[in-house]
């Protein structure tokens, strides 16, 4: 794949080899993310980080990953604080701000959005999260830190049992992440939701084709051998009601006692994050706080190492990023 200019959509356009490139280019970026070098190779550069859904994470992380290149950032944060919110059309606002940017990261609620943002852009977008359907720079983050806790402990990707529970319909991180590691060999997926919240026929097809070995439950059971557990949250946002999704909240829970009794001693537990810490929610317990497989927060680390190679990789200076560096 040739990185320079191209826009982020979906990790469909990816294959093993330009995994490989964004982890190598990924991993190069430590020591800038460590602050023990730093660069100016963005220098005058500016990102565009449009958020017209709520975002702590891949906002500030894309934000700082950029700084962190030595770029700056003009935010757009609701959509009521921009002209879309008057009946601008996506086409007109990208064509616009793409000429104020370099690049632009983007989360839109709506399907597709992204990819149609594309259209009118003059510069690579990025998606940050387009309504139910993908999260590719989260299923990367994702990946790389599944790579680096099976490496700790000795096993790979290929092989691998993982565990995804909770809102597989509605969760996009999950989309992106099963796509991936389609790409993979000899995957077991065991796929626990309620039925309604199930993962969607169009995910499960790459699984199949893929020839992955798939079990789908509304049963917390088969994971006693599972490498990974990935836990997600009911997505209130995309449902009808609030009271919609009630119905499915606390269904399936994690916890100390839950996790003892169900998985081996190392199962990597995993969460794209937000988790719902409210009691009627509570899908991953603060009670696993001081575990060491809880791999939550270093998920969220790999985000910036990971959105800095998006970057360097895009805007075409990833062989240069050592070139330009200066006093820290
Ligand atoms: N994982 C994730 O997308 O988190 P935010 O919604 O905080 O960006």
């Amino acid at each position: 794949m040739n990185f320079t200019g191209a826009n982020i959509l979906s990790v469909d356009q990816f294959d093993i080899d330009s995994i490989q490139t964004i982890f190598a280019t990924a991993d190069r970026m430590q020591p800038y993310a460590r602050r023990q070098k730093r660069t100016k190779v963005l220098d005058g550069a500016i990102l565009g980080n449009l958020f017209f859904e709520s975002s702590t994470r891949t906002r500030v992380s894309f934000g700082t990953a950029f700084n962190l290149l030595g770029g700056e950032v003009r935010e757009t944060t609701g959509m009521e604080s921009s002209a879309l919110a008057k009946g601008e059309s996506l086409y007109d606002t990208a064509r616009v701000l793409s000429s104020y940017s370099d690049v632009i990261a983007m989360r839109h609620p709506k399907s597709g959005s992204v990819a149609e943002f594309a259209e009118g852009s003059r510069v690579p977008v990025i998606n940050g999260g387009d309504g139910a359907n993908e999260h590719p720079t989260q299923a990367l983050l994702d990946l790389y830190t599944i790579k680096q806790e099976l490496a700790y402990h000795g096993h790979t990707v290929d092989g691998m049992h993982i565990c995804m529970m909770g809102d597989l319909k509605f969760g996009r991180t999950v989309h992106s992440l099963s796509r991936l590691l389609a790409m993979y060999k000899n995957i077991r997926f065991t796929l626990i939701s309620p039925r309604e919240l199930a993962m969607p026929d169009s995910v499960l097809e790459v699984l199949a084709q893929a020839g992955h070995q798939v079990v789908i439950t509304d049963q917390v059971s088969g994971i006693s051998d599972a490498d990974i557990v990935y836990q997600t949250r009911i997505q209130q946002e995309r449902f009808t009601t609030p009271q919609e999704a009630d119905l499915y909240r606390g269904k399936f829970r994690l916890n100390s006692e839950i996790y003892t009794k169900h998985y081996k001693p190392n199962t990597v537990i995993m969460h794209p994050l937000p988790r719902d810490s409210r009691a009627e929610a509570n899908e991953l317990d603060n009670d696993l706080n001081q575990n060491p497989n809880l791999a939550i927060f270093r998920q969220a680390d790999n985000g910036v190492l990971i959105r800095m190679a998006l970057f360097a990789l895009t805007l075409g200076v990833a062989d240069q990023v050592d070139k330009y560096e200066c006093d820290v």
